[in-house]
């Protein structure tokens, strides 16, 4: 008699993040003295870029002061306030106080979007490559329904791409600027696509359940210089009943160990996401939340932080890409794509079917990242970790945790270690 499972259908299909994987791995190598640099996670090095001051002061004023108990579910007041001051400032967004939801950074607000949305056999309608839509998809046990977007649209889906897959989903979950990719959406693109969820939405009537979109635009504040942000509501007020928007202070202010974000979506969609949060704890520290309330009402504050982010950050991004590019000028079998925003840098190196020095055949993106990490101590993320078709080439490059310098050191050794790959 074969011994039944000791755990739940779910957990028995749960897989952990890829990503943390790799960077186990980058570690046990640092560990056995080994030179990398880390080009995987999606984080940063507080070494490189550090919290705003005043939130770091906040925080530290907040639990001297007794900030130290559960906050309401729903998030601090004056912080809802803040952050519903923050978007009618800086993105011209208009929304009542009860559409605003703080939670414990942008996860448990994606979580509870898919709760409150999504059942189990619902279809979900997203693009690779992708962060993370499959596992929440694999939690809930509802249907992922995936577009393979490629270079030629900078990975983000077109309408067209979606026209055939809208029918009777009950959600579709975008994110720009992208991970993995550091593109953004234009505006033309972006209404195209709430058009068709507008006229999806006409198409059903009050008799069938709605398609939702949850737009997830945490790396908003981090565009580069010639990239313009854009979001579905501005473009397409008509959407706004059908749209769940997601973000936090994790990226823009390098702050993503301190769990503030929230979401913003209609109160008849807020009320059970709050629900869910509340259940499961998932609240922002109360700390944090009083100290982000002051510093996102400082604008002064935000203002000059954020003049020396997008700085610093421009500046890892220009000096991956360039390299990249000068690679690839030079006849080595490289590519990138000009990064818009976010912390990432898309990279394609085309060394499958290669030979390398020692002799190894790379037959697959995993062979060559490995190749990569030993041969040249440069971590990478391969693209079919965010849910992308395994062998294309393309991988993400994060800058969030290295410096200028670094990433010098890394384009120097990639080039050896590319050139050292031999063609059959
Ligand atoms: C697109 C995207 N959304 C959400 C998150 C999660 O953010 P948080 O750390 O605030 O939960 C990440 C983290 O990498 C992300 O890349």
């Amino acid at each position: 008699m074969s011994a039944s499972p000791r755990l739940s259908t779910l957990a028995e299909g749960l897989r952990g993040s890829s990503i943390l994987g790799i960077a186990a791995e980058v570690r046990s190598l640092v560990k056995t003295g080994h030179d990398v640099v880390d080009l995987t996670v999606g984080d940063f090095s507080s070494k490189q870029f550090r919290i705003p001051q005043e939130l770091e002061d906040g925080i530290v004023d907040a639990l001297r002061s007794g900030e130290s108990t559960y906050p309401p579910p729903n998030g601090l007041e004056t912080l809802r306030q803040t952050i519903r001051d923050f978007y009618v400032r800086r993105l011209a967004l208009t929304f009542p106080l009860e559409s605003v939801l703080v939670t414990a950074g942008a996860r448990p607000a994606i979580y509870a979007t898919y709760r409150a949305l999504v059942d189990p056999g619902d279809r979900v309608v997203f693009a690779t490559p992708s962060w993370n839509n499959d596992y929440y998809c694999a939690m809930l046990g509802a249907v992922p329904v995936t577009v393979a977007c490629d270079a030629s649209t900078g990975f983000l889906p077109t309408a067209d791409q979606l026209r055939p897959l809208v029918r009777g989903a009950r959600l579709l979950a975008l994110n720009s600027p992208l991970n993995p990719t550091g593109t953004v959406f234009d505006a033309e693109q972006l209404l195209a696509i709430c058009d068709l969820i507008v006229d999806e939405n006409d198409r059903r009537g009050a008799a069938e359940r709605p398609l939702y979109l949850m737009y997830d635009q945490v790396y908003w504040m981090l565009t580069t210089r010639d990239a313009q942000h854009v979001d579905p509501i501005t473009l397409c007020p008509e959407i706004a009943p059908y749209v769940v928007l997601v973000d936090a202070i994790s990226k823009a202010f390098a702050a993503t160990g301190l769990r503030v974000g929230w979401a913003i979506a209609p109160a008849d969609v807020i009320k059970p996401m709050n629900d869910v949060v509340g259940h499961t704890g998932a609240w922002a520290p109360r700390a944090e939340q009083v100290a982000a309330a002051r510093f996102l009402a400082d604008h002064e504050s935000v203002d000059r932080y954020m003049d020396n982010m997008r700085r610093e950050s421009a500046a890892r991004l220009d000096a991956a890409y360039r390299g990249l590019v000068t690679m690839c000028a030079d006849g080595l079998p490289v590519e990138a794509i000009r990064p818009q925003g976010a912390i990432y840098v898309s990279a394609r190196f085309h060394l499958r079917g290669t030979t390398t020095a020692d002799g190894e055949r790379l037959a697959t993106d995993e062979d060559v990242r490995r190749y990569l990490l030993h041969a040249a101590g440069v971590a990478i993320v391969p693209f079919s970790a965010f849910g992308a078709a395994a062998d294309h080439g393309w991988f993400r490059l994060s800058i969030g945790a290295v410096s200028v310098a670094q990433i010098e050191t890394a384009l120097r050794s990639l080039r050896v270690a590319i050139s050292d790959c031999v063609a059959d």
